[in-house]
């Protein structure tokens, strides 16, 4: 099924209080263990998938420093930006290295979209919600 088709699939199978589901790339796209950049009107996304199977979608941009996640490395279920190594879990939230020192006392924010793969391809509720990051130390 190509873009259009599973679009137009996708479109005749749900109800119109959904028509915000957009689609954004093939399943097949994002394998485990990847994560790829994509702009879905005009949001940088990122899209991982975890170790696990599952399909992540947040704001390309990463908290610290707004470098992109999608250049990032997904581990088991943590991606990480290669930029200064912050990393985070499925829920965005940001996991510490135990010899970490915290210096920030601000909160930052990962926007993490809805998804769900539906008909060979993934698709996400364009509307974020705002995952606040904490800074829990957890075991590496
Ligand atoms: S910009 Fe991502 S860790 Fe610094």
């Amino acid at each position: 099924m190509d873009g259009e088709n599973a679009r137009k699939h996708f479109v005749k199978s749900t109800s119109s209080s959904d028509n915000r589901w957009s689609f954004v790339c093939f399943c097949r796209d994002i394998a485990p263990e990847t994560a790829r950049g994509y702009v879905v009107k005009g949001n940088r996304l990122v899209v991982w998938r975890d170790a696990q199977g599952y399909v992540h979608v947040w704001n390309d941009q990463c908290p610290h420093r707004g470098d992109p996640l999608s250049s990032g490395e997904v581990n088991g279920c943590l991606i990480t930006c290669l930029s200064h190594g912050w990393r985070f879990d499925v829920d965005g939230q940001r996991v510490r290295q135990l010899s970490e020192i915290s210096t920030h006392h601000k909160a930052s924010f990962i926007r993490v979209y809805r998804s769900k793969e539906h008909a060979e391809a993934i698709w996400v509720w364009i509307e974020p919600s705002r995952v606040q990051v904490t800074h829990v130390t957890r075991n590496p």
